[in-house]
């Protein structure tokens, strides 16, 4: 059992710097602004954490799962943190002194109310993580590069096609990898690694090779619309055939899809988001002989058809397999429509899903999504006379509402 720790201990929570992908979940999910950041490290503030757990679940990598004993008057400071480069090793527990019942750190732990589960659908299979690492990075070799939207458009997204030639490298729908570019930062750092869903199914990009794909958008501006050069996604766009790149991963252990004949997707993404939707309906689309496959419904927004990455091949997809809805944002000559009104607009068949246990939902694409998805969600619930919290709370603990958002 675990006896609670003198008042003067503290079991500080910490980032191991050299596992982090520094994808912000962490900052984003803590509930009382314990994470912070600079252009090196991300780190916890031993003055605010209150232990409450909140951003351990979320982390992909499990950088963020790492405590260490130590005097609460010697606390690792946020500043020191900020300069790591790996974490201090462990150390013999410090001395206890005086009272014994105080617990560990200020303020009562409780888990903040995250909008997705923070556990797997039940039946997903079992995902491999952390098997490369920045120290033990694997090189990969690019077999494709293809754009996947109109030449003619502002959106530059490729499809990039990876091979692992020999050595294993297992993944999962919904998992990501993280690419290291090469180069150094503006304080002469190696770059850090950029994290990418992965857009193939656990057969490869090609069933049966070792390879896997990622959608990345060429990044040149920023989301205030100012100009903002890429490092990773410019990097990536304009690799060649034969190109070598250094991969990290994989990652994430709860964006997963379910395992069980008949379960049933729902999927909302906007943009690059498709990545892993594809990933999933791709697995079910090579199953379709089996009669594995319950239902699939993809929401899926963009501003126009030519920058919805794979709107061709997306679009020859029989209707009997996947109910498609695209939302169009600045179509010419049509009203703007984003994924959310397109969920109300089929209450009808999300409801009938909704209703069955074996319905996970999979939302990926831009942060402001995340809102106006759950208040769609909520007034389909709620106009059909249910109750939201309730039905949301099933969905969390289940594991069968799941975001990953940027
Ligand atoms: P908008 O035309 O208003 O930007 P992007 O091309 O920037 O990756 O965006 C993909 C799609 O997501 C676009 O249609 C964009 O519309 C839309 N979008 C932007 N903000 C939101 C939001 N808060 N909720 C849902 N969709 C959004």
């Amino acid at each position: 059992m675990n006896a609670p720790l003198p008042a003067e201990v503290l079991k500080q929570h910490l980032i191991d710097p050299e596992i982090c992908i520094r994808c912000n979940t962490c900052e984003e999910t803590c509930p009382i602004d314990a994470i912070t950041h600079d252009a090196n490290n991300y780190v916890v503030d031993p003055e605010i954490c209150n232990g409450c757990m909140a951003c351990v679940p979320p982390c992909p990598t499990g950088a963020i799962d790492n405590w260490r004993l130590v005097a609460r008057a010697e606390a690792h400071s946020v500043h020191d943190q900020l300069g790591w480069e790996e974490l201090p090793p462990e150390q013999a527990p410090p001395e206890a002194t005086g009272a014994e019942a105080a617990v560990a750190a200020p303020g009562a732990p409780q888990l903040a109310a995250a909008p997705g589960a923070a556990v797997p659908p039940w039946s997903a299979a079992h995902p491999y993580v952390n098997l490369y690492t920045h120290k033990t990075p694997m090189t990969a070799t690019v077999v494709g590069n293809y754009r996947v939207t109109g030449a003619d458009t502002d959106s530059d997204i490729h499809h990039i096609v990876l091979d692992f030639g020999e050595l294993p490298f297992p993944v999962l729908e919904g998992q990501s990898i993280g690419v290291l570019p090469p180069g150094l930062d503006a304080q002469g750092r190696p770059h850090h690694a950029r994290q990418y869903s992965l857009a193939s199914p656990r057969d490869g990009e090609r069933a049966g090779y070792n390879n896997l794909s990622l959608t990345v958008k060429r990044v040149t501006e920023d989301h205030a619309g100012a100009a903002a050069h890429g490092v990773c996604s410019n990097y990536l766009c304009d690799l060649v055939k034969n190109d070598k790149v250094q991969v990290i991963g994989p990652f994430g252990h709860t964006f997963l899809m379910p395992n069980h004949p008949k379960a049933n997707l729902i999927m909302i993404c906007t943009g690059t988001g498709s990545a892993p939707m594809r990933a999933m309906t791709e697995r079910c689309r090579r199953r379709i002989e089996s009669g594995d496959n319950g239902k699939l419904m993809l929401f899926f927004g963009a501003r126009t058809e030519r920058e919805l990455p794979y709107f061709g091949p997306l679009m020859k997809l029989p209707p009997d397999f996947i109910d498609i809805n695209l939302a169009l944002s600045r179509e010419a000559g049509q009203p703007k429509r984003y994924v959310q009104d397109l969920i109300r607009d089929r209450a009808a068949k999300v409801l009938e899903l909704l209703a069955d246990r074996n319905t996970c939902i999979y939302v990926c694409g831009l942060k402001g999504m995340e809102t106006g998805v759950l208040d769609a969600l909520r007034d389909v619930t709620v106009q059909s006379g249910q109750d939201w919290s309730i039905l949301h709370d099933a969905l969390r603990r289940e594991g069968r509402l799941h975001f990953e958002t940027y």
